[in-house]
């Protein structure tokens, strides 16, 4: 975006980790398939997430929101603060580890979204890939829905399948669910970008209605 053009939404990626997937947002941002947007800060409950040396790398804001013993909903406040400070419009979670408040949830809804690797509602929670493994499935894969109260629930948005294979371990199921996370995840942050801009230019939907009125 330049400077003087304003976007659509401005986007906040919470990490508490490696950060790939908020690097794949970034990457879409820049080259135009999530167009109208910005990654305007990173936040991490982690101060040594090695994703937050990879936002910085990428030119991005972070901005690093320990819990240090405070209750949920007090270590939510200050997110929240960061976030409305700098006029988020949409919040991804991406590997942030962390259930979220009533409060916070109050402070974006319906634009809270997280991605987890796994066709939900099955597997939810820690190491889903190893759940669908020990699981005997033959189909996983990833979901990025709206974040609710519950730990990986919320309206599901999209998902992507991947076959399991019977060689597969832990490790080569994640690594190919993580490709189609990013590629995933992206896709759904664009639709929601561009739901974001049509509720945001109110006077569009005006002259539309006003040409059906005129009909
Ligand atoms: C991803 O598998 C995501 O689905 C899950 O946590 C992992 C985070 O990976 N919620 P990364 O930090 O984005 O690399």
């Amino acid at each position: 975006m330049t400077a003087n053009a304003k976007a659509n939404a401005l986007i906040a990626v919470l990490i508490s980790g490696r950060g790939s997937n908020m690097v794949a947002l970034a990457d879409a941002v820049a080259d135009g398939r999530i167009p109208n947007a910005e990654i305007t800060v990173v936040v991490s409950d982690q101060s040594n997430a090695p994703g937050l040396m990879k936002a910085r790398e990428l030119g991005v804001e972070t901005v690093v929101v320990e819990r240090r013993g405070r209750s949920r909903e007090d270590h939510d406040r200050d997110i929240v603060r960061e976030l409305k400070l700098r006029e988020v419009d949409l919040v991804c979670l991406a590997g942030y580890m962390r259930v979220l408040s009533r409060e916070f949830l109050d402070a974006f809804p319906r634009r809270i979204l997280n991605i987890h690797p796994s066709l939900l509602p099955a597997f939810p929670g820690l190491h889903a890939q190893k759940q669908a493994l020990d699981g005997g499935v033959k189909f996983s894969g990833c979901t990025v829905h709206f974040v609710d109260e519950s730990l990986d629930g919320g309206p599901i948005i999209a998902q992507r399948t991947v076959e399991v294979r019977d060689d597969d371990d832990e490790e080569s199921l994640s690594e190919r669910i993580l490709i189609e996370e990013h590629k995933l995840y992206p896709e759904v942050v664009a639709r929601v970008v561009k739901e974001i801009g049509a509720a945001r230019h109110g006077p569009a939907t005006d002259r539309e209605r006003l040409k059906h009125v005129n009909q």
